[in-house]
């Protein structure tokens, strides 16, 4: 199985769609952030209060789906409803179905015994199969977003400065530091977040530089 193929790095937490099966047999799918762990694994570590802790606890078996479609995060949160209507393939190796939408995906077996701590489980999930179905895609993670966000906020602190509006930019400044935090987590020790650092510390330099 070739993870890294399909734009997973080490390091990076990506934002996917988890589907399993519930008791009843209808599909659950929820949002969950996964990380690359060797060539096969990866590690979720989903809440032991979600059901998709529970259904995964129960069946063994998930798969991750691979999307960049924002309204399928949002309909998997706020429209729950709607989710056992969502077109669905049925997966070769596991019983969880692919998201018809998503662009690719991972079918998954879970090893081992998942670890708790404080309420949140860490599931090792050892990847049987996958597939593309959309060539036109990337696995979802929070850190180039958040560094697009950041250089915006970056080339404005300085005319702002310029223009004597030191509160509005030690603001964006605060801003790029929450976001530079989220990065070193979801991305610990890539280029993201040598990236983020460097901004932040641009911006930082900009402003001590004029106090
Ligand atoms: C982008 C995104 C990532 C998320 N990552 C996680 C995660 O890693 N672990 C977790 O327990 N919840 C995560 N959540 C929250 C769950 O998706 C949310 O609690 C959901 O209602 C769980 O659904 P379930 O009970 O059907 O499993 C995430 C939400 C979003 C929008």
């Amino acid at each position: 199985m070739k993870l890294r193929k399909l734009g997973f790095e080490e390091g990076c937490v990506y934002e996917v769609i988890i589907t399993t099966l519930n008791e009843n047999g209808t599909l659950n799918a929820a949002p969950m952030g996964v990380s690359l762990e060797e060539k096969d694994f990866l590690i979720v570590r989903p809440y032991i209060t979600t059901r998709t802790y529970h259904n995964l606890a129960r069946t063994g078996e998930a798969t991750v789906n691979i999307t960049d479609d924002i309204s399928l995060f949002y309909i998997s949160i706020f429209e729950k409803e709607k989710v056992k209507e969502l077109l669905s393939i049925r997966a070769k190796r596991v019983s969880a179905p692919i998201l018809a939408k998503s662009k690719a995906y991972i079918e998954c077996i879970v090893e081992g015994r998942p670890v708790i701590c404080n309420g949140r489980a860490k599931v090792t999930l050892k990847a049987v199969n996958c597939g593309v179905l959309d060539q036109s895609f990337r696995p979802m993670c929070r850190a180039p977003n958040l560094i697009l966000e950041s250089i915006i906020h970056f080339t404005r602190i300085e005319s702002l400065i310029k223009r004597g509006e030191v509160e509005k930019a030690l603001r964006l400044l605060e801003i790029i530091a929450f976001y530079r935090d989220i990065v070193g987590r979801v991305c610990s020790g890539t280029r993201y977040e040598e990236m983020m650092n460097r901004v932040y510390d641009e911006a930082h330099h900009i402003i001590k530089e004029k106090f």
